[in-house]
This record gives C-alpha cells, structure tokens and sequence, in this order.
C-alpha cells in the first residue's frame, strides 16, 4: 500500500468509493449518487485552496481509499481549524489504510501549521470514532438527531486533535 497526493486519475476511484458510501452507509448523509464531473469540481476547489487530498493505492495503483481537509467553518476566525473526512474501500477496511492515510494527513496538518482537526462522525459509527481514537483525538460533544437518511434519525460525533500546544 502507498500513499500519495491524489491525482485526477484517481477521481474515478474516488467517485466509487464516495458513492458507495452515499448509497450504503450512513457515514456521508447525502442521499444522491455523484458524477465524474462533480468530483472534478471537488478536487479542483480543493487544490485551488491548498487543501489535501491523499490517496492509498495497491501496487497496481488502484485506489483503496482517500483522506482530505478542508474547511470546517467559512468565517475568518475559523482558518487554523480543518474539518477531515477518511473513506476507504469496501472489502478492505479493517487492514490499517485508514489509520495510516490519517497519520499522513495529521502529519501535513501539522506542516501546514494548522491548529486543530475536527472529525464530524455518525455516532453509531464505531470503527470510525474507534480510529480516531486510536489517533488522540478526543470526544468533545454530541448533537442529537441532527440528521436524517434510510428513515431514522441519526447524531453526530465531533472529535477533535489539537495539533500544537496551546499558545
Ligand atoms: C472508518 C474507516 C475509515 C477506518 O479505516 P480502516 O482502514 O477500516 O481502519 P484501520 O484498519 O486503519 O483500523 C484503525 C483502527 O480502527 C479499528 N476499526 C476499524 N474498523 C472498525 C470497525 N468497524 N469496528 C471497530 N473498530 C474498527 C481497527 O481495529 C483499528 O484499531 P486498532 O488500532 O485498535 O486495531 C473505514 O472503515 C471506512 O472507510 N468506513 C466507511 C466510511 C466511514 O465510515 N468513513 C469515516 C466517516 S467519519
């Protein structure tokens, strides 16, 4: 397993992913499938802000998942806070690429003199809040039925890792 910037040649394994996440889970609470063009878009404003997009290939450098940041709030005031998000692969989760494309992240956050990094989770979401766990960050508060996909109620976890000490 590598892991490296994504490139567009990665957006269609990045769709996939994206979208299998969309239609099975309720880890991205959007209900609607995207296209190629929509991740191109996401990948291109992505860039133009400076922001991360990792990937994890196998050695035929397929896609096997991808980590990000972006913003976590428009206002001026939120600019050293990023929000991230981890997918990887259906069938081969379980064997560590989460965990380490968030420690590369986490380690360019760092480089990028960001201040704190933000994990919005779905509470039923064990393995993810387990990861992050597993990665310092800490459980700082839960809204309750804030979201809504397959007919129920869902809450949402924040967890945040404080990447410098505080001033
Ligand atoms: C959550 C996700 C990113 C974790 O990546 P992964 O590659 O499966 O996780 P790793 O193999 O790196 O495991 C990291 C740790 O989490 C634990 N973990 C992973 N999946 C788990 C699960 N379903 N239940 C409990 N623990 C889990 C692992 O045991 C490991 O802990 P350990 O170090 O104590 O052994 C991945 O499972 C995934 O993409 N899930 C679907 C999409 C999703 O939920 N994304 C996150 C949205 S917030």
């Amino acid at each position: 397993m590598h892991i490296r910037d994504a490139l567009e040649a990665d957006l269609k394994g990045i769709r996939e992913i994206y979208n299998e996440a969309v239609e099975n889970s309720t880890a991205i609470w959007n209900d609607t499938s995207v296209d190629l063009e929509n991740r191109k878009a996401w990948f291109a404003e992505r860039r133009a802000n400076g922001f991360p997009v990792l990937v994890a290939t196998d050695d035929n450098d397929s896609v096997l998942g991808y980590a990000t940041y972006g913003p976590w709030r428009p206002h001026d005031g939120f600019r050293h806070t990023v929000e991230h998000s981890v997918y990887v692969r259906e069938g081969q989760r379980g064997s560590g690429i989460g965990r380490a494309l968030m420690e590369t992240l986490i380690d360019l956050a760092r480089q990028d003199g960001k201040h704190v990094m933000v994990g919005a989770i779905e509470s039923a979401n064990r393995g993810s809040i387990h990861l992050h766990q597993q990665l310092g960050f800490l459980h700082v508060g839960q809204l309750r039925e804030v979201g809504t996909k397959f007919g129920r109620w869902l809450d949402l976890t924040f967890m945040q890792l404080n990447l410098e000490p505080r001033a």
